[in-house]
């Protein structure tokens, strides 16, 4: 079951409200919980079983996340969502109140209300020391977008404040819209004029080629720009489509690269994937559209959408050391008006990690080293959904 399936259900039930369905479906459980928890008598770690881990985490069960020393009783767990969402319906809260969270845990209770009521009217208690060194490990943050953490080992155990806490990237897309028109409306008229050219880094004549893709009939470029990749697999024959947000980019690449076979949409890629029923055999982005999304939303989108034993390939540059998640960017300087973006960044491991928990059988990242030494080099991930 998907987490969105999970809403669905707890729609139905009554135990979720129309008011808390956003914010509930905003922040996933597996966004708050630990890399370990104990289920059936067993731990199950994250980064030895991602599937079974994952699929607990989206289930509708409580999740023993501590157990008291030498038993089997839990002295901390992640709780049922029926009962958060039950418990948050009954809280009955509205714009503008402040709650106290007593009892952070892993603190999913603290990021949902954080996220419907705003980081600065939320403040969550926890008295357990180990408790709040579990929330605030590295591994713990970096799955936790909306962790209310962290807060020193030093620090007295009952201030665990929200205050500066990151929230979810709150996408706007009819801003990042117009900052991709502004982008399109700059690149040269030579450039979309030039032939086709199909290559995954930043540099001319470095790197694979489309051979990456394996053999499709048929590819999806998500976030396709000027089109020049998708015109080298048309030419090769493939059934190639474009999908791109930008009105701008997409009149021009119809223009150019139409007559040639190039199928292209306008439409951002979350809503694009989510409303068709085809299929591809290849799905693909060069510093495209999984730079820009979610990739707990996209991926499992994408996984969806792909023939069996498909394949995703994207490249992208790699993430700066200590900068993950999504990283917010302002389009030309910090003067005028705010168009922004979120650029979404995560180390190899982790970019495979994601693509394990969201439906792909096997993922392979790394970084391809520029071609001048101590230059930017290119990070190439490619995935495959099962064949059966
Ligand atoms: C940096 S450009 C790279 C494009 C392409 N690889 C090229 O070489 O021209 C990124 C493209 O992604 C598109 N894009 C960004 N966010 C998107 C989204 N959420 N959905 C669809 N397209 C998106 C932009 O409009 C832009 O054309």
């Amino acid at each position: 079951m998907t987490w969105d399936e999970l809403a669905d259900r707890l729609r139905e039930s009554g135990a979720l409200s129309a008011d808390w369905e956003e914010t509930f479906r905003a922040l996933p459980r597996d966004r708050f919980t630990p890399a370990r928890i104990h289920h059936g008598g067993e731990w199950i770690d994250f980064e030895t079983s991602p599937a079974r881990w994952s699929e607990l985490a989206a289930s509708d069960l409580p999740l023993a996340t501590q157990l008291y020393e030498g038993t089997e009783t839990p002295s901390s767990s992640s709780s049922m969502p029926t009962v958060v969402a039950t418990m948050l319906r009954h809280l009955d809260v509205a714009d503008g109140m402040r709650v106290l969270d007593v009892g952070t845990g892993t603190g999913w209770t603290a990021g949902l209300l954080s996220h419907r009521l705003g980081p600065d009217n939320v403040v969550t208690i926890e008295v357990d020391p180990k408790l709040r060194a579990t929330t605030r490990s590295p591994t713990a943050t970096d799955r936790a977008p909306g962790c209310l953490c962290p807060l020193g080992a030093e620090a007295p155990p009952l201030q665990l404040s929200p205050k500066g806490s990151p929230l979810p990237a709150q996408h706007n897309i009819e801003s990042e819209r117009e900052l991709w028109d502004t982008y399109a409306s700059g690149i040269k008229d030579n450039v979309f004029d030039a032939g086709p050219v199909f290559r995954w880094t930043q540099y001319a004549d470095h790197g694979p080629g489309p051979e990456l893709l394996g053999a499709p009939t048929s590819a999806l470029e998500i976030g396709c720009g000027t089109g020049r990749a998708m015109a080298t697999l048309a030419e090769q024959g493939v059934k190639v489509t474009g999908v791109d947000l930008s009105p701008v980019m997409v009149d021009k690449v119809a223009e150019r690269w139409g007559p040639s076979g190039v199928q292209i949409h306008c439409a951002e890629v979350l809503d694009y994937l989510s409303g068709t029923d085809e299929t591809w055999d290849a799905i693909y982005s060069m510093f495209g559209a999984v730079w820009f999304t979610d990739p707990l939303k996209l991926f499992p989108l994408i996984a969806a959408r792909l023939n069996p034993g498909g394949v995703l390939v994207f490249s992208q540059p790699p993430a700066i050391p200590g900068a993950y998640g999504p990283q917010g960017m302002y389009k030309g300087g910090f003067a005028g008006r705010a168009l922004y973006t979120y650029r979404y960044s995560y180390t190899p491991r982790r970019w495979a990690s994601l693509l394990l928990r969201s439906g792909f059988e096997s993922a392979e990242a790394g970084v391809l080293d520029a071609p001048t030494e101590g230059h930017i080099g290119t990070l190439i991930v490619a995935a495959r959904t099962s064949t059966a």
